[in-house]
């Protein structure tokens, strides 16, 4: 096992009214807030009008920033944290799913700097202090409630990056699954896709860690047997619960202690698909893993034969690939690139875009063939 710190500063409020302590949370850093949301799903599942109840409680005087995009982009980050910085904001609520929650991170990060948010994706500075921030999720998919972690895409240079800080943190996140009713059966089961896929991520990452493996096999054991039954009944508030919490357990980093880091292989290539055809995250992973999978058939056999006994009592490599792929299909992911709408016209756009960064793994170093072959395995 390897050396490792663990730290997760993050004050997580899980269940049914936590949002009632809003308040208070808001009220430990000022008065002067910046509400960032997206396209308007909190305006019609109620968490916008409960959060300015909240804040009206406080007298607190409030800014808003509204339309975050799926696949955040890095102008609306910089144009939302000039807001902030010109109105002085003491705190910073983010309301929404990963796409909101990422973009408010770098929103406080960017605030006390002038420059472009992307600066500090391409390592040309180092986050000095951050707003405080707080989460309110809407969403289970990415973990980002409980990490230090953001990704955003930069539409100009054709790139979607991810990077992380300790200063990142939200000091808050209220997760109340009530509100997570309303999300879409699509965006429900790419959550269940992104959750699966970050367990898989660690899992794949290098260095012996006996019971962060076991973590991952629980999470990934209770993301499927609970999956389907919440896509069989989206309302159901305890269904809701149970996948919240495994999407926030998938990436709170305690799948990865005692390992070198995760891979993040797959990820790297969902995000050239979201950037090429702005594909939904999880829908991008469902399509990528199997692939993957494949491609690693030999490279990784021994890990995959361990996760399959543990999580299917099979101790096949291709039983194992199967099931995996299966279950994605299953809950209505895509799992072929045609599912997504994407014709074989596109092949050589694709590749191009692919190759042009050398995309990789952190352990299992992908090639330009290693992708290419696995871009094959997509159609
Ligand atoms: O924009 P609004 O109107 O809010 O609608 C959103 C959006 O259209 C909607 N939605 C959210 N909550 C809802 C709801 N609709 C109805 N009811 C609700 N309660 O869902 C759509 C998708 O939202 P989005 O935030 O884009 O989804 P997700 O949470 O999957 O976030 C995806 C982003 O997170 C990044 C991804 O790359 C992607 O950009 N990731 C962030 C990570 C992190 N920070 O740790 C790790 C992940 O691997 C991932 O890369
Ligand atoms: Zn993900």
């Amino acid at each position: 096992m390897e050396n490792f710190i663990a730290y997760n500063p993050v004050k997580l409020h899980f269940g049914k009214d936590v949002l009632d302590d809003l308040e208070k949370a808001v009220d430990e850093f000022g008065k002067k807030v910046l509400l960032v949301y997206g396209g308007g799903s909190i305006k019609k599942n109620g968490v916008y009008e409960k959060i300015i109840k909240q804040l009206n409680t406080i007298g607190a005087e409030v800014y808003e920033f509204s339309g975050i995009k799926p696949n955040p982009v890095v102008e609306d980050v910089n144009e939302a944290a000039s807001s902030g910085r010109e109105k002085k904001v003491d705190v910073i609520i983010a309301a929404g799913g990963g796409s909101v929650i990422d973009s408010a991170k770098m929103i406080s990060i960017a605030i006390p700097v002038n420059t472009s948010a992307w600066d500090f994706f391409e390592g040309k500075i180092k986050p000095k202090s951050a707003i405080p921030l707080i989460s309110v999720l809407t969403l289970a998919a990415t973990g980002t409630e409980m990490n230090p972690y953001a990704v955003l895409q930069n539409n100009s240079l054709q790139r979607k990056l991810g990077m992380g800080h300790q200063l990142m943190y939200p000091q808050h996140s209220f997760l109340d699954p009530t509100y997570t009713i309303s999300v879409s059966k699509e965006y429900t089961a790419y959550g269940i896709a992104d959750l699966i896929a970050h367990c898989l991520e660690a899992f794949f990452g290098a260095g012996d860690a006996s019971l962060s493996d076991k973590f991952v096999y629980s999470i990934i054991s209770e993301a499927m047997q609970y999956g389907p039954l919440l896509m069989q009944d989206l309302k159901d508030y305890d269904l809701r619960a149970k996948i919240m919490y495994a999407a926030t357990a998938a990436l709170n980093q305690t799948t990865t202690y005692g390992r070198v880091s995760g891979d993040w292989g797959v990820h790297s290539i969902g995000h050239n698909l979201s950037l090429l055809f702005d594909m939904a995250h999880g829908a991008s992973l469902a399509i990528a893993y199997p692939a993957w999978l494949k491609l690693h058939h030999d490279r990784a056999g021994d890990r995959i034969i361990e996760l399959g006994k543990n999580i299917f009592n099979d101790d096949t490599i291709d039983g194992t690939i199967n099931k995996f792929e299966n279950f994605f299909r299953s809950i209505g992911c895509p799992v072929r690139l045609p599912d997504a709408g994407i014709n074989k016209d596109q092949h050589e756009l694709i590749v191009n875009a692919m190759t042009k960064h050398d995309e990789s793994g952190v352990h299992h170093k992908l090639s330009r063939e290693d992708v290419v072959r696995m871009i094959e395995m997509m159609w």
